[in-house]
């Protein structure tokens, strides 16, 4: 207080009353003129309302940078973020749950107002509670996280997105689908394999665990697994990745290895990045609301700051199949 009055050139009691919006006393002028150098200088002290401890700044989590739909994801958060005045912190985990907790650490001690979590692991850990512990609103995006107290929650029906692309290639005749997962740990592989079930259920196809592959969401997992399934001798003419950089490193080895797409194989991914309309041949997909997700959960968090969140808990969006060149033509 003793600073920004100085800094200011007014008393401390000047100084309290602008802190306590106390409006005798306080010239326009001088009102202004202290709250830029409070937030000129940072200044937080413990003592200040709530509305003024804000520092407009909120923390965005992810996993993977570089996989093109959370670069989507974080344009989508940053740009409504920033339309209501806030700054955005981003922190990039590589699926580290070490490096995810750090983030969550860091970005607590830097007094983000809020955090949106994509998160790596399956249960929360300390770090996770830390959140609760000093009253940190946290909106949880693509991806459930057991054992954490958070405002709320955006997903994708998972599930039926596999349902609807499992039940297109059985439709077309397919009766051996493999299915190239995304790491077990994760909500949005679990559910994924879920609706891959259900459609092979709703359809009488025995599901079988050597059809499916486990991989980490990247080009090369799904490169290797169907390297993997052709070393097993496996036979299949239809192929589901959890992503599209699965997708793409799959339809690369099934090159490698003479089969042709769709006509020997027929190949569906998920997410819709924009690689999956340049591939040859485009990729047929799941169109996940990526946009309207980043900003349904920038809009919840900056609401939970201003204490005005009365939504639902957890928000599910709804999944489209976009057809494309890599599945035969019904
Ligand atoms: O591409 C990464 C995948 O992991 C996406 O499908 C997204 O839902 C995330 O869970």
């Amino acid at each position: 207080m003793d600073d920004i009055a100085r800094m200011a050139g007014v008393s401390k009691a000047t100084v309290s009353r602008v802190v306590n919006e106390i409006p005798e006393g306080v010239g326009p002028e001088t009102r202004a003129r202290v709250l830029k150098i409070i937030e000129d200088t940072n200044y937080r002290a413990v003592n200040f309302p709530k509305q003024m401890q804000r520092s407009k700044t909120l923390g965005l989590i992810i996993p993977d940078i570089g996989n093109p739909f959370f670069g989507e994801l974080a344009k989508a958060i940053e740009s409504y973020a920033s339309e209501q005045g806030y700054t955005v912190l981003f922190g990039n985990t590589d699926f580290s749950i070490e490096k995810e907790s750090k983030y969550i650490s860091t970005f607590s001690a830097k007094k983000v107002d809020g955090i949106i979590l994509v998160t790596t692991a399956q249960k929360a850990n300390e770090s996770h509670k830390y959140l609760k512990k000093y009253n940190i609103p946290c909106v949880l995006l693509d991806r459930l996280l057991s054992g954490i107290e958070y405002t709320a929650g955006v997903f994708l029906n998972n599930s039926y997105a596999l349902f609807m692309a499992c039940s297109l290639l059985i439709k077309h005749g397919n009766k051996t689908i493999v299915f190239l997962s995304g790491p077990k740990n994760i909500s949005t592989a679990a559910e994924r394999v879920l609706g891959y079930k259900d459609a092979l259920n709703q359809y009488h196809i025995p599901f079988e665990e050597r059809l499916v592959k486990y991989g980490d969401y990247t080009f090369d997992s799904g490169y290797q697994s169907v390297m993997e399934l052709e070393r097993e001798g496996i036979q299949f003419t239809g192929l589901l990745a959890s992503n599209d950089t699965m997708a793409l490193g799959a339809m690369q080895a099934l090159k490698e290895l003479s089969y042709r797409i769709p006509e020997d194989i027929e190949v569906i991914g998920f997410d819709n990045i924009g690689f999956s309309l340049l591939c040859d041949p485009p990729l047929t997909t799941i169109q996940q609301p990526t946009i309207e997700m980043g900003r349904k959960a920038a809009a919840i968090i900056i609401d939970s700051v201003n204490r005005s969140y009365s939504g639902p808990k957890n928000i599910r969006l709804q999944p489209k199949l976009v057809t494309r060149r890599s599945t035969r033509a019904l």
